[in-house]
């Protein structure tokens, strides 16, 4: 595999830091490109793994099919390097995602979306794939692990996307810290810089994951109004869903606040209000909660409707700017991660 890296290599530190991620993910540099509906598109993935990263295909929603032959378009364009499938286990066509993984085995497979069984990371093992698995609190990451995850990505809510409840800040302290050694952990949410990613390696993790940074890449097919807006975002304007009564479940999803998502809380308001003078059964109330937001990413960054889509990203929202092309990123990540391994050492003597 021709390197990527700049002329003159890695320094030592570096390579020692980085050696344990880029051995479990076979890359150059372990910086993953988080799986994203809709954004991380075999062309996506592809740019990320020629710039020496690691590109999940998003699963998502896709039938099975058309599943199988994007799997296959992926595994054309990046040919002999490694990259992952992510399948999401409260998908409508989870079940036959896992056959068709089973009969085309991608290199990795992340599971997403809540907790696998553990027959089935056993299952997606027997193929020959390393298993993957998001971990958004301790309790998530004991049992993930004790069904024999061969990785975790460990994700704090200050994520893009679904998101669980802690802040990558605790995360790190009840899961990196504790089971760190014990298989390789990746670490995503809010990350966006080289500089915080050094920090990341050296605190123990194997490396680090991104979504928002790359969904504004050149490379990536979303919408250019979709681009625009995140490139406008401040980090306080991606904001998770909020739950206003515990009678009507919310999942949590990180987007952009729109006129899409103001809609969203006056109907759950609507909806709390009905349900306690009894003019709507729960389960109606809740189909429409769970409704209303199908499409809604598709909407955001495929069609650019940001006003009325789900404009799904991180609070790292607020560290990009501008397009930039992965190879870009990728550099930037690393010429700024060697430069804070150096800080660092300076500050240590
Ligand atoms: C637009 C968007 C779509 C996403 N879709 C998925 C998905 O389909 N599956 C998944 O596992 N994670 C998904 N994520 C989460 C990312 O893979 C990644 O973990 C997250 O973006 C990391 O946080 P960051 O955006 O602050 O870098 C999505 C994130 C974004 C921004």
């Amino acid at each position: 595999m021709p390197s990527v890296l700049p002329s003159r290599g890695l320094s030592p530190t570096a390579t020692r830091l980085f050696a344990r991620g880029n051995e479990f993910l076979g890359t150059q540099v372990p910086i993953l490109c988080g799986a994203m509906t809709w954004v991380s598109t075999p062309r996506l993935v592809a740019a990320v793994t020629q710039a020496g990263g690691f590109g999940a295909l998003a699963g998502g929603n896709m039938p099975a099919e058309v599943l199988d032959r994007t799997v296959g378009e992926t595994r054309g364009l990046v040919g002999a390097r490694p990259f992952a499938v992510n399948v999401i286990t409260l998908g409508p066509a989870y079940q036959s995602h896992l056959d068709v993984l089973e009969k085309n085995p991608p290199p990795i497979v992340v599971f997403a979306g809540g907790l696998p069984r553990d027959t089935e990371i056993a299952r997606m093992k027997a193929t020959g794939a390393k298993v993957m698995c998001f971990a958004s609190t301790e309790a998530l990451a004991k049992r993930l692990l004790a069904f024999g995850t061969d990785a975790l990505i460990l994700e704090g809510t200050e994520a893009g996307g679904h998101v669980g409840p802690v802040c990558l800040t605790v995360l790190l302290q009840q899961v990196l810290f504790h089971f760190g050694g014990e298989v390789p952990i990746f670490v995503a949410g809010g990350i966006g810089t080289g500089r915080l990613m050094a920090h990341l390696l050296m605190m123990g993790a194997a490396g680090v994951q991104m979504g928002t940074r790359f969904a504004v890449a050149r490379e990536c097919e979303t919408h250019p109004g979709f681009k625009e807006a995140l490139y406008r975002a401040a980090a306080r304007e991606a904001q998770a869903t909020g739950q206003f009564d515990p009678s009507l479940h919310v999942v949590a999803v990180r987007a952009l606040r729109n006129e899409g998502t103001r809609d969203f809380e006056r109907l759950q308001l609507d909806l709390i209000a009905m349900l306690q003078s009894g003019k709507i059964s729960h389960e109606d109330a809740q189909a429409q909660v769970e409704n209303f937001w199908i499409g809604g990413l598709r909407r955001a960054a495929v069609d650019g409707d940001v006003e009325h889509g789900s404009v799904m990203a991180g609070q790292s929202v607020g560290l990009v700017s501008r397009e930039e092309s992965v190879q870009e990123i990728m550099d930037g990540m690393v010429r700024d991660c060697e430069a804070e391994f150096t800080r660092c050492r300076e500050a240590l003597v």
